[in-house]
């Protein structure tokens, strides 16, 4: 039996440590918003947050759930697209809306989870630097994504 939380819920799996998370995510607990397109971590559609007890507080990072067996999950917090918004879209939502960076959408998550994840970071850091960090977020549409991000 392994158990984290998923967006501030704990839940208890009774699955193989090897079980993928992004399966877990999609299959067992319905939200759908987190994307499966590659499943080889090349594309960023299904990233998440990952939330560690470190140094007595909780420090969050993205991370691409088609690659996290269950065992690596094990007393973390799993956040997803549907945890960041519950009560009202988030500014890096809010620029992609306002700028018209959403073509098909099926990146979209994945860039907001890799975005809120480097922000939440390093909130203080510049727009070169948020680039880069989305350097692994693919979008087939090719939209505007970098003029959403001027604005955050
Ligand atoms: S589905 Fe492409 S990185 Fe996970
Ligand atoms: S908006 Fe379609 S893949 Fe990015």
């Amino acid at each position: 039996m392994s158990k984290f939380l998923l967006n501030q819920q704990l839940v208890e799996e009774d699955l193989p440590a090897s079980a993928i998370l992004l399966d877990i995510i999609r299959h067992h607990r319905g939200l759908t918003g987190t994307k499966e397109v590659c499943r080889e971590g090349d594309c960023g559609a299904c990233q998440v947050l990952l939330g560690k007890l470190t140094d007595g507080s909780l420090q969050y990072q993205s991370v691409n759930a088609c690659l996290l067996p269950l065992g690596a999950v094990a007393g973390f917090h799993v956040v997803t697209i549907e945890g960041i918004n519950s009560e009202q879209i988030n500014p890096i939502q809010q620029a992609l809306v306002s700028h018209g960076a959403i073509q098909c959408g099926f990146c979209t998550p994945g860039l907001v989870m890799a975005l809120t994840g480097f922000f939440l970071a390093n909130p203080e850091s510049d727009e070169d630097a948020a680039t880069d960090a989305v350097a692994g977020n693919l979008c087939r549409c090719k939209t505007r994504h970098k003029t959403a991000m001027q604005s955050v």
